[in-house]
């Protein structure tokens, strides 16, 4: 794995190294999306409704469909689960409660939660939550869940192991996200781990700054959170995104678009994506930095 203390020139005031995961670190279990998938994304995405403004949903089926498709035109959520299963989960002390903010289609949440002895999920959408049934889980599991805005969730002191804030983090205003951390932090025992997963960066960003849409800073967020006590770490992979249609590009860009707050007109972003994202022969390609910070509620120095 690269070491980088400085990506870019906002990073220049963190004092945080970023660890970028890179091809040895996935080696063989590394993948990319696939022509067999392509095809099928080009099937699913013609049974989609064409929203009046892509960044805006106007029900919670369209947006749940549209994070069906965008989660399968990258390897992002593999990744993702890899790095949780390989990179954290070995060094846990113990396996005895695991909260999930905000599971959406829960595959990462039964990746992880299996090796739990209780899952806890929060989210204020109804249909996540019934979506999620404990026959992903050893009947011995405790599936508990809680249907509620994470940020108006009372949770209790020192109670679970691991907490993930896996892609949801956009959904809190941002002067918010440190009370997010705050909560989460009380919420977690003293050895246990928070995992903040967040995508920014590269064709995402250039995106959502296009279309009036308000990407977060990350950095001066992790540079936030480095100024705390506790042991902070930081790693990134660069992650990409496929179509081998401009209608799947269309959908996928309005998530990437929903979650940043940035709308666009269906004409102003086919031309966007033509311009921006085509590798020509109808195919397309959009890439994103996925961090994974890390943070430990211990009292110690950040040390990476
Ligand atoms: C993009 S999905 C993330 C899915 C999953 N965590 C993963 O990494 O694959 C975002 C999820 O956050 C949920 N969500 C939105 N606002 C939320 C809030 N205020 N508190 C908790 N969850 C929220 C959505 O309903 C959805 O399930």
């Amino acid at each position: 794995m690269q070491k980088l203390s400085l990506l870019n020139k906002e990073f220049a005031i963190c004092d945080l190294p970023f660890i970028l995961l890179d091809e040895n670190f996935y080696s063989s279990i590394r993948r990319e999306v696939n022509p067999e998938r392509l095809r099928y994304l080009s099937e699913a995405s013609r049974n989609l409704k064409l929203p009046s403004l892509f960044g805006k949903f106007s029900c919670d089926a369209d947006y749940l469909s549209t994070v069906d498709l965008f989660i399968k035109a990258t390897e992002e959520t593999r990744n993702r689960g890899m790095f949780l299963l390989k990179k954290l989960l070995p060094y846990f002390p113990n396996f005895d409660t695991f909260l999930d903010v905000g599971p959406g289609n829960g595959k990462i949440t039964s990746w992880i939660g299996r090796k739990f002895k209780e899952v806890t999920l929060i989210d204020p959408v109804p249909q996540v939550l019934e979506n999620i049934q404990p026959k992903s889980y050893p009947s011995s599991t405790v599936l508990k869940k809680i249907c509620r805005p994470f940020l108006e969730t009372i949770l209790p002191k020192n109670y679970f192991d691991f907490i993930l804030l896996s892609h949801v983090i956009y959904h809190f205003p941002q002067e918010k996200w440190i009370n997010a951390i705050e909560s989460a932090m009380y919420a977690l025992k003293p050895e246990g781990t928070l995992a903040v997963v967040i995508n920014s960066g590269l064709d995402r960003e250039k995106l959502g700054n296009n279309f009036n849409g308000k990407t977060h800073s990350i950095e001066s967020f992790i540079h936030q959170l480095s100024r705390t006590n506790k042991k902070v770490e930081v790693f990134l992979s660069k992650e990409s995104f496929y179509a081998k249609d401009l209608t799947t590009m269309l959908h996928i860009c309005g998530l990437h678009l929903h979650d940043t707050n940035g709308k666009a007109p269906k004409e102003e972003l086919e031309k966007y994506i033509e311009s921006n994202f085509s590798l020509g022969n109808n195919s397309y390609k959009m890439e994103i930095y996925q961090y994974f910070i890390v943070i430990k509620n211990e009292l110690t120095k950040n040390s990476y």
